[in-house]
């Protein structure tokens, strides 16, 4: 039995045990998710805070850089604790220009999962998703080949979950038929909630949810509602927007990002702020 002082407790996906509030590494490559960080060792500093916060699910990918993130979490973070889990995606590469270009064929999945182990120092990642769409969003686009692709190579003992990101209620239904997804990565928070039915079915089938962007990532959530409520509660509003996401319902897993120890100590403590019947649907009224 795995237990943590975290706010709102833990949650397991498939048979990995990790704690609700995890962290998103994004945020540690260099600007626009390119190349090395400007600080270093205040990256391998984050990583290190964050384990020693008592978080156990990590979240990467290694087109972070590409190769930086996961690299600096291999070298931050390894030997890794045994309670820890990192979840990687595949399916975009990095272009010179810093886009993300699907990359969704079974060999560069093959490869990108490789590059994964390699790149984090691992022999088996725990948490695999398919990263579908584009930056734009979620594309109506078929995941069988790709998800397919994926789940052969979970049948050689290189994955042990899967799960899907960036994907349509459609797509993640395709995907369920062909493996068992542990966990859906799409972007949500206070507002942006197109995926509110989803997440209600998603914790009806025990399947996580997890939301990037989850404090409006690379333009800060800022709402009058949100502002007003945390002024209520002496609270900062990205404590209220955590804090919500954990109160909306307990298949919510959160990865927040941040390159700052400040920052991550703040999240970790405000994100337990109780919210009230009143707060929570003045809050809900926002998106
Ligand atoms: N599946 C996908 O397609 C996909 C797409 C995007 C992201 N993700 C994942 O989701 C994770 C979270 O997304 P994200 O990191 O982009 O966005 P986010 O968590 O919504 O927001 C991160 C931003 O908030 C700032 N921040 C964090 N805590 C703060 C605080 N207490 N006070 C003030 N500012 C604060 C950070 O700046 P500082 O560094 O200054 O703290 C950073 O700029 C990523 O790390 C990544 O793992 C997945």
């Amino acid at each position: 039995m795995v237990s943590t002082s975290l706010p709102g407790g833990t949650w397991t996906l498939g048979d990995l045990t990790v704690t609700r509030f995890g962290y998103g590494a994004m945020q540690l490559a260099g600007p626009g998710v390119m190349g090395p960080p400007a600080d270093r060792e205040g990256a391998l500093a984050v990583l290190r805070e964050a384990v020693d916060l008592g978080i156990t699910h990590i979240d990467t990918a290694d087109a972070y850089g590409p190769h930086v993130t996961n690299r600096l979490i291999r070298e931050a973070l390894r030997p890794y604790p045994q309670d820890l889990h990192v979840v990687t995606k595949v399916g975009a590469n990095r272009d010179e220009k810093g886009g993300w270009p699907p990359s969704r064929d079974p060999a560069s999945l093959r490869r990108a999962v490789r590059d994964n182990l390699e790149n984090l120092g691992l022999d088996v990642l725990d948490l695999v998703n398919l990263r579908l769409g584009d930056a734009g969003g979620p594309r109506p686009e078929p995941v069988a080949e790709a998800f397919g692709a994926l789940a052969d190579l979970q049948q050689e003992g290189l994955i042990r979950h899967l799960g899907v990101s960036n994907a349509t209620v459609a797509q993640v239904a395709e995907a369920r038929t062909i493996a068992p997804v542990v966990c859906v990565q799409n972007m949500y928070n206070l507002a942006h909630r197109h995926d509110d039915d989803l997440i209600d079915k998603l914790a009806a089938d025990g399947i996580a949810y997890v939301p990037f962007f989850p404090l409006g990532g690379f333009s800060p959530l800022q709402s009058a509602a949100l502002s007003s409520v945390a002024a209520r509660l002496d609270a900062t509003p990205m404590s209220v927007a955590l804090a919500w996401l954990l109160q909306r319902s307990p298949n919510i897993l959160l990865i927040p990002g941040t390159s700052s120890v400040a920052h991550l100590r703040e999240n970790v403590a405000g994100a337990g702020l109780a919210l009230s019947p009143e707060d929570i649907d003045e809050l809900s009224a926002i998106g």
